[in-house]
């Protein structure tokens, strides 16, 4: 049987440390624009709100109708960069039809770009120097690093090309010294590809994709997938009751990176008032 590796406990860890370095501290602030009426967007922008209350992050939130145009959004960022009470800024993601992500993210102060999607923030994650980066590849990284997961020099396949998990997670695998394959929906023979896996990530959002003969023996199972199925309950894209048979460490879905998420989103906030007001 597999080790599960549970990120609620790393994300309690996580969370009690930023309590820590507040008591005392400045008060820090997340401003989260939130634009039209996405059901999932609105349940995490909600749960991002409840977990700054709990650490004592100000977090405001800026609600937007669906039909807000691009000049509207960027209108709306600007004086978040200049505000000196705001530390972090994220735009929830997916952004009302006819917006460009890329224009909007780059609208962001770099230094208060909690998400990571600032170009600045990319190309400093790619050179590997210090900067704020995803939240969920960092999750990613933090429980492979705190069940003491040997990476250097292993085999890392991860499923999915995005820039929010697929690019950054091979970024930061590769300057853990892993070797990284990225592979997608038009990868040939992905079966073949993720048994040769030493770490397998997964974030292609299709429920139980990934079946127990795909994984290597002995594997790490890193699954990011957070799939809604048609009777509520929440799947990841690794079928675990296969998966856990065959691999020696694997995530679930409720319970595994999901929770890491906000909790590094926490982090990137207060590390972001660090570095503005050094
Ligand atoms: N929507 C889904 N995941 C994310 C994320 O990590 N950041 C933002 N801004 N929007 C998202």
């Amino acid at each position: 049987m597999a080790l599960i590796l549970s990120g609620r406990e790393l994300a309690r860890e996580v969370t009690d440390s930023i309590r820590t370095r507040l008591a005392g501290a400045p008060v820090p602030g997340l401003a989260v624009i939130l634009a039209g009426d996405d059901p999932a967007s609105s349940v995490y922008v909600a749960s991002k709100e409840k977990a700054c209350h709990r650490v004592g992050i100000r977090s405001t939130v800026v609600r937007l109708s669906g039909l807000t145009d691009e000049a509207s959004i960027l209108s709306r960022i600007r004086p978040l960069n200049d505000d000196p009470s705001v530390h972090g800024i994220l735009c929830q993601l997916p952004l009302p039809l006819g917006i460009d992500r890329h224009t909007v993210a780059s609208a962001v102060h770099p230094a208060k770009d909690v998400d990571g999607f600032h170009p600045e923030n990319v190309g400093k994650l790619w050179r590997g120097q210090n900067g704020l980066f995803p939240c969920t590849p960092l999750g990613v990284m933090g429980l492979l690093r705190r069940n003491g997961i040997t990476l250097e020099g292993r085999h890392a396949v991860v499923l999915g090309r995005s820039d929010i998990v697929g690019k950054p997670m091979a970024a930061m695998l590769m300057m853990a010294d892993c070797t990284v394959t990225v592979a997608h929906s038009r990868t040939n023979d992905l079966p073949s590809l993720c048994r040769t896996a030493d770490i397998l990530v997964t974030a292609v959002g299709r429920p139980g994709m990934v079946r127990g003969d795909w994984l290597k023996p002995g594997a790490v199972v890193v699954d990011v997938g957070i799939n809604r199925l048609p009777d509520g309950s929440l799947a990841g894209d690794v079928c675990f009751s296969e998966a856990e048979a065959v691999a020696a460490a694997i995530t679930p879905v409720p319970g595994g990176i999901g929770p890491l998420t906000i909790a590094y989103l926490l982090l990137n906030t207060v590390n972001a008032m660090e570095q503005l007001t050094r």
